[in-house]
């Protein structure tokens, strides 16, 4: 069978922010597929991705932009609407684009008609697709979970006098994963897209679907501050997520879109534990075909560190599992942002991305990222997050602003002010002005992901660390056909690495500082090299 998403470069597009089409500040699916030539349009003069992922375009209310679905099966008018999405499909694929839709199964939008249904009464036909409990005596909530947007995740409904659980907002309220109802509505959601001609979905915090029957409370308490991500609440999250039974769903899911052939599915597991993570892979192949893993988006710039990582994931991956890497997201600050520094903040940018396009896995890249968009700052008034609106410096619309096409008014993303502001720099730092020079990131992230393409070492090559200095990341992509060796200089001062065998340059961040001696390569400060060895004599 073809497995396509091995060899993959996926794009994650924020749809609200990459291009407007009909003047209304935020981005929608006419204005994404007049940018599919950008993306790809079969030459080296383009990116180059194969796959594309959008954030969701369904109908919704918008408290979390998107993520609290109103319809699984429409588009939101915002984006456009089923014939916009068909003829989406159709031009993506023409490009030979892949198209990824977000499915967000944990919980619907509190409009859904499900929950609207579901909140008229105890016995509502729909009561129990949701998570309804009595009040504790005295009246507080159930247990003691919390939502991962802060405070409670209980909301009493005074009209039945019960509390219903919301991991998130409580305008996004909880599926009931243990109800078959659910299951099915659910996989007809998916049959539905499968039809429409969708190669994938990047499936929202699955980790997440199923709680633990008795609804016991966490343990707790653990130190917060020390990782408020792995542990919000201050809690042990042992019952709220991370469920056996979330494994029943998953394979059930596989079973569908593999009658379906050439279909992928990629989790957001919102684990950090690896050998957690490694476990939605299932066994044999038979649940999620990807698992995000997040760890890079934590990790501190450093070589050891990043190092740690990589081997944990290749250590405890089942067999024929490939790890997913990710440098930015829309839930966390970009990583040009988090990696900045004085002097080699651009260094910094190409070798990181040297390091996640040679990786054994299935890259995600963000979009931006390829012209080094960073944070922008949002003034309070222009908040639209609701995480940024609860905890003021700590919201992701930084992260979620619009594209930078071009030096003209708004960026060339739209005609009006944005839904989210622009930075100062963006008559500097966009699109067209990085277009046809061939020292901008963009050139350099097109030759990288065109070169990539044709490596059978990058694309199915084993992974192996190289013994390394100190402040270098260094390892090898083997195939019987070639093997790469790459080296990246983490630190601020210049290096040399030595490789097994000597070799050729094959790509490199700065091409024009290579003096090879030998098996020595000498690095300049975040310098990341890769270069082809000769056949070994045992091979
Ligand atoms: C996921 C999404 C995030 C959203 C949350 C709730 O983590 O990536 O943006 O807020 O789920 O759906």
């Amino acid at each position: 069978m073809n497995q396509w998403w091995r060899h993959a470069v996926f794009y994650e597009i924020y749809v609200r922010s990459f291009q407007d089409s009909n003047g209304d500040g935020i981005g929608d699916l006419d204005g994404i597929i007049q940018r599919l030539d950008y993306l790809n349009d079969g030459t080296p003069s383009s990116l180059g991705v194969d796959a594309v992922w959008l954030t969701p375009i369904y109908p919704s209310p918008m408290r979390d932009f998107g993520y609290d679905v109103a319809d699984y099966v429409d588009v939101h008018p915002v984006f456009g609407d089923l014939r916009t999405f068909d003829r989406f499909v159709e031009e993506a694929h023409r490009r030979g684009i892949r198209v990824v839709l977000d499915f967000v199964p944990n919980h619907t939008s509190s409009e859904h008609p499900w929950f609207q249904d579901s909140r008229t009464s105890r016995t509502s036909p729909r009561r129990d697709w949701y998570i309804w409990r009595d009040p504790k005596p005295g009246g507080s909530p159930p247990n003691n979970w919390v939502s991962s947007f802060g405070g409670p995740a209980w909301s009493l409904d005074p009209h039945s006098a019960q509390y219903y659980l919301h991991s998130f907002l409580p305008e996004q309220p909880d599926l009931n994963w243990r109800n078959p109802q659910v299951i099915e509505a659910m996989e007809n959601v998916l049959r539905f897209w499968l039809d429409r001609g969708v190669d994938g979905f990047r499936v929202d915090v699955i980790h997440k679907l199923v709680k633990d029957r008795a609804l016991r409370d966490n343990p707790k308490p653990l130190p917060e501050e020390e990782h408020p991500v792995y542990h919000f609440g201050g809690q042990v999250h042992l019952y709220d997520e991370d469920q056996p039974e979330v494994h029943d769903i998953i394979r059930r899911w596989r079973t569908l879109l593999d009658r379906y052939g050439e279909r992928m599915m990629v989790g957001e597991v919102y684990l950090f534990d690896a050998e957690r993570i490694a476990r939605y892979y299932g066994t044999g192949g038979d649940e999620l075909h990807l698992a995000f893993n997040f760890r890079f988006l934590w990790s501190p710039w450093d070589a050891a560190s990043f190092r740690h990582e990589v081997e944990t994931m290749e250590r405890l991956l089942p067999a024929g599992a490939q790890p997913t890497y990710v440098l930015s997201s829309h839930d966390a600050p970009r990583h040009l942002t988090r990696f900045d520094h004085p002097s080699l903040a651009h260094a910094r940018a190409r070798m990181a991305a040297l390091m996640l396009l040679t990786l054994r896995g299935s890259p995600f890249l963000y979009y931006g990222e390829e012209i080094g968009m960073r944070d922008v700052p949002i003034p309070p008034d222009r908040i639209c997050d609701p995480v940024g609106q609860r905890f003021p410096g700590l919201g992701r619309d930084p992260e979620r602003t619009p594209m930078q096409w071009d030096a003209g008014p708004y960026a060339g993303f739209s005609t009006v002010e944005p839904w989210l502001p622009l930075p100062e720099d963006y008559k500097q730092c966009n699109v067209e002005a990085q277009r046809q020079d061939p020292a901008s990131l963009l050139s350099f992230y097109r030759a990288l992901i065109w070169k990539r393409k044709s490596s059978l070492a990058l694309l199915e090559g084993g992974y192996r660390t190289l013994p390394c200095p100190e402040s270098v990341f260094a390892y090898l992509r083997e195939h019987r056909e070639q093997t790469l060796a790459i080296a990246l200089n983490f630190g601020s001062e210049p290096v040399t690495v030595t490789f097994p065998r000597g070799g050729r340059l094959w790509f490199a961040t700065d091409p024009h500082q290579q003096h090879p001696v030998g098996l020595d390569w000498q690095l300049a400060p975040c310098e990341g090299i890769v270069v082809e060895l000769e056949a070994s004599p045992i091979h």
